[in-house]
């Protein structure tokens, strides 16, 4: 079977470890092991992060649960509203997760509508397994958001998946409560299944708001998330699908072909993540907080830069007016002084005036390279002249 070349995966395989100032990446600031177990004693159960130690230490190393241990399939469940152990499956990382449910789900000839730019794995892995696959284009003049009579008049008897991504993988903008709602009237309109990958959910701006769960909103629901973005913890490669208990028990005969288990170090680290998830939280909503604070200001103080303000996650789709390509753009501000952003053409030829930003790994970080790009964009204000 052929598959589309990822777009964003290759260009950060290319450039990003010589980076000097890396602009691109989108977890919140890994975390050591050692800050994830001090964050385990600060739980305030005294001898915390000693008992993690010792149960790792006689960790015997075999396959484990096959499925992942109670603890795992419970932790996770709760973060839904509605779901128990039976909803969900864990794999190696969301694009694992991603990966294994689309592969369940899709079968030739079937319609898919993905809403665009996003994730690339969201509609390449659809046409990959043989269906039909229609963009429906988010617009900066919409915020970014689906236009849902656009998508209405995309859909039919034969769509199987409506794909969308909350919040969104590049622009940061958010669908809300009402918004996912109309689109889950809209799939199960037509008997679709509403398929959203949530693997920025928790990182929420506002702190008043927060991003439901299109698994709680909706029968015919299948959501991914993982350990990678919201809790810093890519290293762990832990990611998961929740869905109705029928999609799992397909799923999991499909898993037996893949995976068999995920790691049983990365189980019980998951569990301990997931037990000390507020504290987790707090650390890094405070990072990219004050990171998209910074942001903000930049992009106020850059003449020809404007952005959707993004409302979560850690990245922004930063639009430009020059006359450069943005893959040139990104290869011009690298080879000047090492400071690496994505080029928005990894996300359709649509978006070659814009740039991918991740901009919640490190404040320090983020002002030198913010530097750095205003040192590029005087450059090109040279080049073109006085206006
Ligand atoms: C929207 C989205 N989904 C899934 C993934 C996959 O991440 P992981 O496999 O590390 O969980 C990514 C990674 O960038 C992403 O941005």
């Amino acid at each position: 079977m052929k598959i589309a070349p990822f777009g964003v995966e290759q260009w950060m395989n290319e450039w990003e470890t010589g980076a000097v100032t890396n602009l691109a990446e989108t977890c919140v600031d890994s975390m050591t092991m050692e800050e994830l177990l001090d964050i385990s004693d600060a739980s305030g159960t005294s001898g915390a992060r000693e008992e993690i130690v010792e149960r790792m230490m006689k960790l015997r190393l075999s396959y484990g649960d096959i499925l992942g241990s109670d603890e795992l399939l419970e932790s996770i469940a709760s973060m839904y509203g509605r779901a128990g152990r039976g909803n969900v499956m864990v794999m190696n990382g969301g694009s694992a997760a991603n990966f294994i449910s689309l592969y369940t789900m899709i079968e030739p000839g079937d319609e898919v509508v993905c809403a665009y730019p996003t994730y690339q794995q969201l509609y390449s892995i659809p046409e990959s397994f043989g269906a039909s696959v229609k963009l429906l284009r988010l617009r900066y003049e919409n915020g970014f958001k689906p236009d849902v009579d656009e998508l209405k008049g995309m859909i039919s008897d034969r769509t199987k998946a409506i794909c969308v991504n909350n919040s969104n993988n590049p622009t940061g903008t958010v669908m809300s409560q009402s918004e996912l709602r109309e689109i889950a009237r809209a799939a199960e309109s037509v008997n679709a299944w509403l398929y959203c990958d949530e693997a920025y959910r928790f990182m929420v701006h506002d702190q008043s708001a927060e991003i439901p769960s299109a698994f709680d909103l909706c029968e015919r629901a299948v959501v991914t998330c993982g350990l990678s973005k919201c809790f810093s913890l890519a290293g762990l490669r832990l990611g998961w699908v929740v869905a109705p208990e029928g999609f799992i028990n397909e799923a999991a005969c499909r898993r037996d072909y893949t995976t068999i288990s995920c790691g049983r170090l990365d189980d019980l680290l998951g569990c301990v993540a997931i037990k000390n998830r507020g504290r987790i939280f707090e650390r890094n909503l405070s990072i990219v907080r004050g990171c998209a604070a910074m942001l903000d200001e930049w992009v106020n103080s850059e003449r020809r830069i404007d952005y959707v303000k993004p409302e979560a996650g850690t990245t922004a789709f930063l639009r430009y007016d020059y006359e450069i390509g943005s893959e040139d753009f990104c290869r011009g501000l690298y080879r000047k002084d090492g400071t690496f952003l994505l080029p928005g053409a990894c996300f359709g030829p649509e978006f070659d005036r814009y740039l991918r930003i991740g901009y919640a790994y490190s404040p320090d970080v983020l002002e030198e390279g913010l530097r750095r790009v205003s040192g590029f964009l005087r450059d090109l204000d040279e080049e073109a002249g006085p206006n």
